[in-house]
């Protein structure tokens, strides 16, 4: 699996052995250009105990999508919405066409380790009825000082999050899902983003983001023993039908790049505590080894400033407050005020937003060094439900 690419290095885990199949393909494949089909055939399972497109390497392309119910569409809607949803799903991450109306947009490709995921926002309870099955992990995100949100480009009472590694894939998936909403839900907001491409790089990478960092490094394995504890929610809470779900923060984080670009080298490097050109620690090393918070420079001062972005969000300095990042880039052109509309959309994982994103964004917010060159333009929260066993659709467990 050593050419997984974009988030190799975080350790992220391919899903499905039809995945494992197509990266084994090019291994043994020779010299006659095996690679195109390798990430075409790879394919992520739609049915599991998680929904994909968690733990699965970011993709090159992704969409996010919000959806409200129409007016007059409640919980009946809403099944029938996500019975369509689940098996369009389930046919587009297979690589096969949805129908007699499939537009052939994805003909010819595999399926391009396409993930589809659902979320539900908390005004979803209202309009469903299901007011008492809110979980309480969906209570509205507190107000940070420095957000400049804007409400119509916030949260939405469903979510789509498309990813592949295929931009025609990624597309066809985004429209066929729209098309199915059919009358029970109209689109809020949308948002495009992407990701390094698999192959890109002579060897499996950390990706980086607009400002040029490797960003993901620190972010926790899958294979760590705590991890399913962090990112999931776990059987047994006040809310049965969560199981094995987790719950996305989703912010659009505009980049002021004509500010961070005019930054020397070295003052970048110390915004967020790591090198710019491998990711390692400025306190040495390489790209995996432990920051030491603790290192004095010659002069006496911490060799990782004080308020460098990676020692303030780390969770040893969060009481242990452990979030899986995977996010994608943006870049829509330039703004009405004439500087690059483009950032990161940052989506977080976490079985519990109040016990990883909130405390760590709350620290954040009193002014990491990071905060001058970003501005948080859009948030929203949502409860994305376990993985369907057979026979099952996402989000049946809350709905039958
Ligand atoms: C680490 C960039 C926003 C939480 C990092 C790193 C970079 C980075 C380059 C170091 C490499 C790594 O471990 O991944 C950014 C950028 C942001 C952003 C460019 C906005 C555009 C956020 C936000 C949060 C966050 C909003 C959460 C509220 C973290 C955490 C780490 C981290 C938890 C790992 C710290 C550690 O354990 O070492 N970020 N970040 N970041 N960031 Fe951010």
């Amino acid at each position: 699996l050593g050419t997984m690419g974009a988030a190799g290095a975080a350790g992220l885990a391919l899903g499905g052995a039809g995945g494992a199949a197509g990266y084994a393909a090019l291994a043994d494949g020779g010299d006659d250009g095996p690679a195109l089909a390798a990430v075409g055939a790879a394919r992520v399972p739609f049915r599991g105990a998680h929904q994909a497109g968690i733990v699965q390497p970011p993709q090159a392309c992704g969409h996010l999508v919000a959806f409200d119910l129409a007016p007059g569409a409640g919980r009946k809607e809403a099944v029938a919405l996500m019975r369509r949803w689940s098996a369009a799903a389930e046919r587009l991450m297979a690589g096969e066409p949805v129908g007699g109306s499939d537009s052939a947009v994805a003909k010819d490709a595999g399926p391009c380790s396409l993930t589809v995921t659902f979320g539900f926002g908390a005004s979803f309870f209202d309009r469903t009825g299901l007011v008492a099955r809110r979980p309480r992990e969906l209570d509205p995100l507190p107000v940070f000082s420095s957000d400049r949100l804007d409400p119509k480009r916030s949260n939405g009472d469903l979510w789509v999050q498309i990813g592949a590694d295929d931009a025609l894939v990624a597309f066809h998936a985004l429209r066929t899902l729209q098309r199915e909403a059919g009358a029970a839900a109209k689109v809020r907001w949308q948002m495009n983003g992407f990701n390094r491409s698999p192959g890109a790089t002579a060897h499996p990478m950390t990706t980086r983001n607009l400002m040029g960092q490797v960003d993901g490094t620190n972010n926790p394995k899958p294979t760590a023993r705590d991890f399913d504890r962090h990112v999931f929610v776990q059987p047994g809470g006040a809310q049965p039908w969560m199981a094995g779900g987790s719950y996305a923060v989703v912010r659009r984080i505009r980049m002021l790049l004509d500010d961070w670009e005019k930054l020397p080298l070295k003052a970048q490097e110390e915004v967020i505590g790591r090198r710019k050109s491998d990711g390692a620690p400025l306190t040495g090393g390489t790209e995996t080894t432990r920051l030491d918070l603790d290192k004095l420079g010659p002069d006496g001062r911490q060799v990782i400033p004080a308020d460098a972005h990676a020692r303030i969000s780390a969770p040893e300095q969060n009481g242990g407050a452990t979030m899986l990042r995977r996010p994608f880039s943006y870049h829509d052109g330039i703004g009405p005020d004439g500087v690059p509309d483009a950032g990161l959309l940052f989506i977080c994982w976490q079985a519990d937003p109040s016990r990883a994103f909130v405390p760590v964004q709350r620290k954040l917010d009193r002014g990491d060094a990071l905060s001058r060159f970003i501005r948080h333009e859009t948030s929203a929260l949502f409860a994305v439900p376990g993985g369907p066993a057979e026979g099952e659709y996402v989000g049946g467990r809350l709905l039958e």
